[in-house]
């Protein structure tokens, strides 16, 4: 095998998908002290003061090197490189976790062992399935008092619907709770609640059957082993390529606050998980192996220094290799542009790129010229598909407090909404600036933004936009038609893309009958 095969071979990259509150952020602090990105618990701070009030979400903008920084986290772990990539968990940000779910292989899903499957967690599994994503299950917080496991695994099934084939199996729960047992490895691992700060060891028994087992079991020791034969009896043995087709999900039982069970669930995770896998473009499949480098930016972040204005485009590389200083071919515009300063996110830190493969995420600077959804590649013309806008369901208008800064005002919603989280609209019968939103903290996130890094103080207020769509028709001269009929409820987006803005869904229903060869579309590629 070529170098650079066996250099894409050993990528994972993946997101952790919950409901707000599962443990996400715990957990990925736990698995980043295993790779040895951060050696003390407390370092990572995600956003998970997205999912509080504005006003401490304003707090961590100011701590936003490190909430950034950490939205793309790479380490080794064992002879693997390790990729996460951070979703936020509040739904308002739900289009950044959409998108940014199409830049992985495999995800991991946590869920509370109180509360079960919860809605965001539905909704994230839907996504997944989309590109049928394999999933790992971890069920958390076993220190607590939960759910019987059983019920646990049979809500998943029903309502996630993926068959659940369980690695780990918790020995109690709760004040109760002794440990999990491996049923791939018949080994049981001992709870502890030290260790919660840093990656400590923890104590093994080989053996269910062992003298040992029957020690630490006590009195609950057959009870045990009956569960466990009944476990073995009623749930399907792990099946690897059930995983990795996203017909199965191994799942892991666990205290991410304790450390506990996590190291199990990393060690099967960079052993099964998939590595980089082919990927679809409008023209081609193309192959994790071939040597010419491609990729696709999911995501923007302006001014993650506001320092330094600076704006970076997060690309996923799906083939080849990329080297500090190369020239490659930025498909949308045609242009050839060289890359000598592109950045690997570590935990705490950031890192020129030197060499990065299939399967990591780099940073490229830019100012502007870089869109969600462009593919790059060494000459060839390649589209990867699938990255998803959706129409926003919340609409509002800008209100300047001193005119004078329009100039300014324009420039920020602009590159904020190059972001993809907010979009923005301008009609065509006025001059009005309206953003567009999925949910309602994106309007303070952006007002808090204009102000710091545009110095532009803005109110966002409530118009009567019930939802927007775009607008797309084969006969020019119908569109010509529609455009002039229309005209007052006609808008472009940040693209000059064609959008109609709905008063009413009532409105909406009634011109999509009225005009039949014209498609009013709900989502749109980038
Ligand atoms: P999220 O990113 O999915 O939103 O969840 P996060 O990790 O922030 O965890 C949410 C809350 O659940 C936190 O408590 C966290 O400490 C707690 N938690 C996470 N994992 C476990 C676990 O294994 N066991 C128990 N008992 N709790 C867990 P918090 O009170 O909201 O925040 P904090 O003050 O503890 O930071």
């Amino acid at each position: 095998m070529s170098s650079l095969s066996s250099e894409a071979d050993k990528r994972r990259t993946f997101a952790i998908i919950s409901h707000p509150d599962a443990g996400k952020t715990t957990l990925t602090e736990k698995l980043l002290l295993f790779g040895g990105a951060i050696q003390l618990a407390g370092t990572v701070k995600g956003r998970k003061a997205s999912r509080h009030a504005t006003s401490d979400w304003m707090a961590l903008e100011q701590q936003r090197g490190i909430s950034i920084t950490s939205s793309v986290m790479q380490f080794p772990y064992k002879d693997r490189i390790v990729n996460l990539l951070d979703t936020p968990g509040h739904e308002d940000f739900s289009e950044d976790t959409y998108r940014t779910l199409t830049a992985v292989d495999s995800a991991l899903m946590v869920i509370d062992c109180a509360k079960g499957v919860e809605q965001r967690t539905v909704k994230l599994m839907e996504v997944c399935r989309l590109r049928d994503t394999p999933i790992m299950t971890f069920i958390n917080k076993l220190d607590r008092e939960g759910r019987e496991p059983v019920d646990l695994l049979d809500e998943i099934e029903s309502v996630l619907g993926i068959e659940c084939s369980p690695v780990t199996w918790p020995i109690g729960m709760g004040r109760s709770l002794k440990g999990v047992y491996h049923l791939l490895q018949d080994r049981i691992y001992l709870y502890t609640q030290a260790g919660r700060q840093k990656a400590s060891q923890i104590e093994v028994i080989d053996g269910l059957d062992s003298a040992a087992a029957t020690q630490v079991l006590g009195s609950e020791a057959d009870a045990f082993r009956e569960e466990i034969e009944l476990v073995r009896g009623a749930c399907p043995e792990l099946n690897i390529a059930d995983y990795l087709a996203a017909k199965q999900s191994p799942v892991f039982f666990g205290s991410a606050i304790s450390n506990f069970g996590v190291r199990e669930l990393l060690d099967e995770f960079v052993e099964h998980a998939p590595p980089p896998r082919n990927r679809e473009s409008e023209q081609r499949v193309v192959e994790t192996h071939e040597d010419k480098l491609t990729g696709f930016v999911f995501k923007i972040q302006a001014n993650m220094d506001p320092g330094h204005r600076d704006r970076i485009a997060f690309m996923r590389i799906c083939s080849g290799e990329f080297q500090k200083g190369m020239k490659v071919l930025h498909v949308r515009s045609g242009k050839e542009i060289k890359i000598p300063d592109a950045i690997t996110f570590m935990a705490a830190d950031r890192q020129h790129t030197e060499h990065a493969y299939a399967g990591d995420i780099i940073g490229i600077h830019n100012h502007g010229t870089i869109n969600i959804g462009d593919s790059f590649s060494q000459g060839e013309d390649i589209k990867f598909a699938g990255i998803p806008s959706f129409a926003p369901e919340i609409f509002r208008r800008a209100v300047l407090k001193d005119p004078l800064r329009l100039k300014a005002l324009q420039k920020g919603l602009a590159q904020l909404c190059e972001e993809g989280a907010t979009q923005l609209f301008k009609p065509m019968r006025n001059n009005d600036l309206i953003l567009g939103a999925v949910g309602p903290l994106q309007f303070d996130v952006v007002a808090h933004r204009l102000a710091d890094e545009y110095k532009v103080t803005c109110l966002f207020e409530t118009i009567s936009v019930a939802t927007a769509r775009w607008v797309e028709c084969d006969d020019d001269k119908m569109l010509a038609e529609f455009q002039r009929k229309a005209h007052d409820n006609l808008a472009l987006d940040h693209g000059d893309n064609l959008v109609y803005i709905a008063p009413t869904r009532v409105n909406l229903s009634l011109t999509e009958e009225r005009w039949p060869d014209i498609r009013f579309r709900a989502t749109r590629e980038y």
